[in-house]
């Protein structure tokens, strides 16, 4: 590492805490320790003693360790100069400052490290753990999706961003698509796929294998003990992504209630939103944690997307590829469908292995819910609460969209119960709602008809 630059990146770090610029006796420890001389040799250069050297020392280590949120001390200062470096250079290019924790780093003005204009991770300092992250098929359409997470991730620096939407919407693709585009901006980038046992010592060991091996290549071997998860989200620029999310939550409860087993993600997820640093996490699945669905406000660090379904023109891509013709009133199977690829996948085998041109023999309004369908929506809604599967109920009942007045109108749940129950419904992205109507989708329709006996 370039010792100059070195130099005005700590004295920029102290500048900032103490409003005054190092002084000689403060750089020339610095210095020496970059150059990994002995406190008596400094001392020595210095002509002063090895005492006021190794007080300076301990001071500048202090206030380093504080406004860089990790122990520095004259063993590990270089690398943690590099590391620095390494994040400037690497988010430099994508805003005018860069916020080390609580260190605001310009990219202009007095104190601005001399630092080129541009430089990404590339693909020698980037590390990646995607060996759960499936494999891209066709991709259609999700341009603005693609566009907004790009932009909340690399132009926002959001720290916590949940990608919901039903089951079979197009979740997993999309993040596929976007790690594949983004990846290279971060050191580390992993992808990890909860089961239904998601202990948290399971994701911090896979990550910290990940920063431990990598650190293990890069340079000598070292015998630290691993640092808390959140340490090396701040020392590193991370991409890290968890899909099925809905596995941290309880099942027959309203949505985004943690598993007793669970609440240490809770922890987790808090510092991320919390804390000062640069990776992002990205939470994928049907449901999200509830303090995140609070939050709408731009001004915090958390950003949250409902993926809806496809549009026509990538619906239709979808049927004709599974053999499906016009006359098969391609228009209205995606509509019907609601643009969910797995749902127009489904429909299209079934009318395909039936010779085609099924739905033109059948009534005008009839429903196919072929049985892998079902399989897929049986998924979900094994996970209602009671009180969700009532209101389902009553909204399939009803054959137009009702508001609150008649649903309780038509239900004995009391109107705060009902009120939850819509409103975690909303977030399963189960219901629709039109101003102050409430409907559910005609294969939700039908689906809820033969399993709930609306
Ligand atoms: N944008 C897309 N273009 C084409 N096919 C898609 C698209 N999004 C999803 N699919 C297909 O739909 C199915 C379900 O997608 P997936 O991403 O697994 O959904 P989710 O994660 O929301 O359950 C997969 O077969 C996938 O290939
Ligand atoms: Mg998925």
């Amino acid at each position: 590492m370039n010792l100059k630059e070195a130099l005005k990146i700590a004295d920029h770090i102290i500048f900032d805490k103490t409003g005054q610029h190092l002084d000689d006796l403060q750089e020339a420890v610095l210095k020496g320790t970059l150059e990994r001389e002995t406190y008596k040799h400094i001392a020595k250069e210095f002509d002063c003693s090895e005492s006021n050297v190794r007080q300076i020392g301990s001071e500048l280590w202090q206030i380093l360790s504080e406004e860089l949120g990790e122990d520095v001390n004259k063993k590990n200062f270089r690398s943690a100069m590099e590391r620095l470096e390494v994040s400037i250079y690497s988010n430099v290019a994508q805003e005018e400052s860069v916020q080390i924790n609580s260190v605001n780093i310009c990219a202009e003005g007095r104190h601005q490290p001399n630092i080129p204009n541009s430089r990404p991770p590339n693909q020698e300092t980037s590390h990646q753990d995607l060996s759960e992250m499936p494999e891209l098929g066709d991709f259609f359409d999700r341009t603005s999706s693609l566009d907004t997470l790009t932009t909340w991730i690399l132009q926002q620096h959001s720290h916590l961003i949940t990608l919901t939407g039903s089951s079979g919407i197009g979740k997993t693709t999309l993040a596929v698509q976007l790690v594949q585009q983004i990846k290279n901006e971060f050191e580390y980038t992993a992808w990890y796929t909860l089961d239904e046992f998601p202990t948290i010592d399971k994701f911090q060991s896979n990550l910290i294998q990940l920063f431990s091996n990598s650190q293990k290549q890069d340079s000598s071997p070292t015998n630290q003990k691993p640092l808390p998860l959140i340490k090396y989200l701040q020392n590193h620029r991370c991409l890290i992504i968890l899909d099925d999310v809905h596995n941290l939550f309880c099942s027959g409860e309203l949505a985004g209630k943690y598993k007793p087993e669970c609440e240490e993600y809770r922890t987790l997820f808090k510092q991320i939103e919390k804390l000062s640093h640069q990776s992002c996490l990205m939470l994928i699945g049907w449901e999200q944690p509830r303090e995140v669905t609070q939050v709408k406000s731009q001004n915090t660090s958390i950003r949250s997307l409902q993926l809806k379904g496809l549009d026509i023109a990538a619906g239709r891509k979808i049927l004709i590829d599974y053999g499906l013709a016009e006359s098969d009133n391609i228009e209205t199977l995606i509509h019907r469908y609601q643009g969910n690829p797995i749902w127009l996948k489904s429909v299209a085998t079934l009318i395909q292995e039936l010779g085609g041109c099924v739905n033109q023999l059948l009534p005008n309004d009839t429903i196919l819910l072929p049985e892998d369908l079902k399989d897929v929506l049986q998924q979900q809604f094994s996970r209602l609460s009671e009180l969700e599967k009532q209101v389902i109920s009553l909204l399939a009942k009803a054959s137009d969209a009702i508001n609150l007045t008649q649903l309780l109108e038509n239900s004995q749940i009391p109107a705060s119960d009902l009120v939850n129950a819509l409103q975690s419904l909303s977030r399963r992205c189960l219901i629709e709602q039109q101003a102050k109507f409430y409907t559910i989708s005609p294969v939700l329709r039908q689906y809820a008809t033969i399993i709930l006996g609306a």
